[in-house]
C-alpha cells in the first residue's frame, strides 16, 4: 500500500472514499466533518439525528455524495466515548476501515487523521498508527487462492492522509512511513506463519531470510547441520533427526553502531511442523502445527524493520529452524542429549522440542556476544490456558529488561503478562540421569519451560515471550488478522529502536 500524507481540504479530495470522523454523543459536526456535512447539505448531521450515526467506537456509515463533492462515497467513522479514546483506538480503526472500504473499484482511499490534536495526541504519533492500522488491515493471504473470486482481490492501494495545516506535513510524512514499514515487517511474519508446511520448510524458510537480509545493512549466515555438530548443537540436532527436512539455523546481523558484540540478541523458534514426533499430537487440530515457526519468522520480519528503520544500535537475530517429525531416525522419550553449553538434557517428551532447538539457539546469541536476549516461541500449550488470546506470556531474569520489553509492547498495542520464575519451578525439571529433562509435569507448564531456557542464557539479562495463545487469531479483530496474527513484531522493533544510542 502506498501512504501518502497531502495538504488539502477533504470535502474537495479525490478518491473512491473520503474518511471523517465523529465522536459519541456529538450532534453538530465541526472541523473536517462539518465541512464535508456541509458540502452534502446536512446529510451528515440529518443521519445523526435520525439515530443512524452515533458516533460508536468502531462504528462505519457509508454516504453516497452523488457529486456534491469530489469523492463518490464518504465513510464516518466512529470514535467513541472521548475518554476511551487513545492511540490504540485510531490503529484498530484505521485497520476496520481499510476491511470495510475493501470491495471490487476501491482502490483509493483518502482520510483526515483521526485523534490528531485530540487529548495531547501528536498528529505525528497519529500519523503512524493510522499508517500501521491501514497496512495491517489490508493484510489478506491470497497466495494458495485460484479461481476469480473479486471480493477476495480487492485491494486498497493508495491512502492519502489529508491535512490542512502545511507545517505539519513533513514529520506527519516520516511517521506514517515508520508505520508502514511496522506493518510490513508484520505482514511478512503473517504471510511466513500462515504459510502451510510443505510451502515452507527449514530450507525455504532460510531463503526467505535471504530476501530480508539482502538490504545492504543486514548480513546473513545460514549454519549448516554440519557446522551445528561441530559446534555440539545436540539438542537442536536431536529434534531435526526425525525429519528428512535439514536443519538450518538462520542468523542475521544488524550493526548500527558497530561496537563488539550485540545491544540485543532477538532469538525464536523455528518449528515449521511440529508433529510432537515420537510423543505424536492427536490429528484434531494438528495443522495449527504449520505456525510452530512464528518466533523465527517475527525475528526475521523485525529485522526487515530494523535494517529499514536504520537505529544506532546492534541487533542480532537467531533463529533455529527444523521440523519435528517422526521419522526413523527420531529422538525416543528418554534419550539423552547435550547442548552447545554442555549441559545434559533428558527428553521424557518428544513433543518439548521447542526449548530443546531454543537452548542451543540462546547458546550461540551468547557466543557471538549479546548482552540482552529477547526470545519468542510458540512454546506451549500451557500458556493459552493461562491467558486466552488476548496476551502472551512473559517470563524474565531481568526486571528491568522486562520493563524496557513492555513499554515497547505497550506502545504496539500489545498486550503481555508477566508470570512468576520462583527457584522452586527449578525443581520440577531436574533430572535424574542428566542435568535437566525437557518436561516439568502438568503444573506450571509455561513456567518449567522457562526455566529450561534459563539454563541456557547463564546471567545474561533475558526475556522470554510465550506466544503460543496469540500466535493464530480465530478473528479479524482491530489491527490483528485472522490466523497468522503478527503480535510481537512491532513490539520487539520498538525495543531494538530503544537501544539506539545518540
Ligand atoms: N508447539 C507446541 C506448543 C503449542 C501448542 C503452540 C498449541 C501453539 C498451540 C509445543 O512444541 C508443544 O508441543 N508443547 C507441549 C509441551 C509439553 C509436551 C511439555 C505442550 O504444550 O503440550
Ligand atoms: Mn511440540
Ligand atoms: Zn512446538
Amino acid at each position: 500500500m502506498d501512504i501518502s500524507v497531502a495538504q488539502g481540504d477533504i470535502s474537495k479530495t479525490e478518491a473512491d472514499i473520503v474518511i471523517v470522523n465523529l465522536f459519541e454523543g456529538v450532534k453538530t459536526p465541526s472541523g473536517a466533518t462539518g465541512a464535508v456535512d456541509q458540502a452534502l447539505e446536512g446529510a451528515i448531521s440529518h443521519l445523526i439525528e435520525l439515530g443512524d450515526i452515533r458516533g460508536k467506537a468502531g462504528e462505519l456509515t457509508i454516504i453516497h455524495t452523488f457529486g456534491k463533492i469530489a469523492a463518490p462515497r464518504v465513510v464516518v467513522a466512529g470514535l467513541g466515548k472521548t475518554e476511551d479514546f487513545d492511540i490504540h483506538s485510531i490503529r484498530n480503526l484505521s485497520a476496520e476501515i481499510i476491511r470495510s472500504c475493501r470491495k471490487p473499484g476501491v482502490t483509493n482511499v483518502a482520510s483526515i487523521t483521526h485523534g490528531a490534536g485530540i487529548g495531547g495526541l501528536s498528529p505525528d504519533s497519529c500519523a503512524q498508527a493510522m499508517a500501521e492500522g491501514a497496512v495491517l488491515g489490508a493484510y489478506q493471504f491470497l497466495r494458495h487462492k485460484t479461481g476469480s473470486d473479486e471480493d477476495a482481490k480487492a485491494a486498497i492501494t493508495q491512502l492519502t492522509l489529508v491535512e490542512q495545516d502545511n507545517t505539519k506535513i513533513e514529520s506527519m510524512v516520516n511517521a506514517a512511513e515508520r508505520g508502514r514499514v511496522l506493518a510490513e515487517a508484520t505482514n511478512l511474519a503473517r504471510d511466513l506463519a500462515n504459510e502451510p508446511a510443505n510451502h515452507l520448510n527449514p530450507t525455504d524458510l532460510a531463503a526467505r531470510a535471504a530476501g530480508v537480509a539482502s538490504a545492504p545493512n543486514l548480513e546473513l549466515e545460514v549454519m549448516e547441520e554440519k557446522e551445528m555438530e561441530e559446534k555440539g548443537m545436540g539438542a537442536l540436532l536431536s529434534v531435526a533427526r526425525g525429519s528428512v527436512q535439514p536443519a538450518k539455523l538462520i542468523r542475521i546481523s544488524y550493526k548500527g553502531r558497530g561496537a563488539e558484540g550485540y545491544d540485543l540478541a532477538l532469538v525464536g523458534k523455528g518449528i515449521t511442523f511440529d508433529t510432537g514426533g515420537i510423543s505424536i499430537k492427536p490429528a484434531q487440530g494438528m495443522e495449527a502445527m504449520k505456525a510452530d515457526m512464528t518466533g523465527a519468522a517475527s525475528v526475521i520480519a523485525a529485522m526487515q524493520a530494523i535494517a529499514a528503520l536504520a537505529p544506532n544500535a546492534d541487533i542480532l537475530a537467531i533463529a533455529p529452524c527444523t521440523e519435528n517429525m517422526p521419522g526413523g531416525n527420531a529422538s525416543r522419550p528418554g534419550d539423552v542429549v547435550a547442548a552447545m553449553n554442555g549441559k545434559t538434557i533428558e527428553i521424557l517428551n518428544t513433543d518439548a522440542e521447542g526449548r530443546l532447538v531454543l537452548a542451543d539457539g540462546l547458546c550461540y546469541a551468547r557466543e557471538l556476544g549479546a548482552r540482552h536476549i529477547v526470545d519468542v516461541a510458540t512454546l506451549t500449550g500451557a500458556i493459552s490456558v493461562a491467558l486466552g488470546e488476548q496476551a502472551y506470556g512473559l517470563m524474565t531474569n531481568d526486571d528491568s529488561l522486562a520493563k524496557r520489553f513492555e513499554s515497547a509492547a505497550e506502545a504496539a498495542g500489545e498486550r503481555s503478562w508477566r508470570l512468576p520464575m520462583f527457584k522452586e519451578y527449578d525443581d520440577q525439571i531436574k533430572s535424574t540421569v542428566g542435568e535437566i529433562k525437557n518436561t516439568g509435569g502438568r503444573g506450571a507448564g509455561s513456567i518449567t519451560a522457562a526455566k529450561f531456557l534459563e539454563h541456557f542464557v547463564d546471567t545474561t539479562p533475558w526475556v522470554h515471550l510465550d506466544i503460543a495463545g496469540v500466535d493464530m487469531a480465530s478473528k479479524d479483530k482491530g489491527w490483528i488478522s485472522k490466523g497468522a496474527s503478527g503480535q510481537a513484531v512491532r513490539a520487539l522493533v520498538n525495543l531494538a529502536l530503544d537501544f539506539a544510542v545518540d
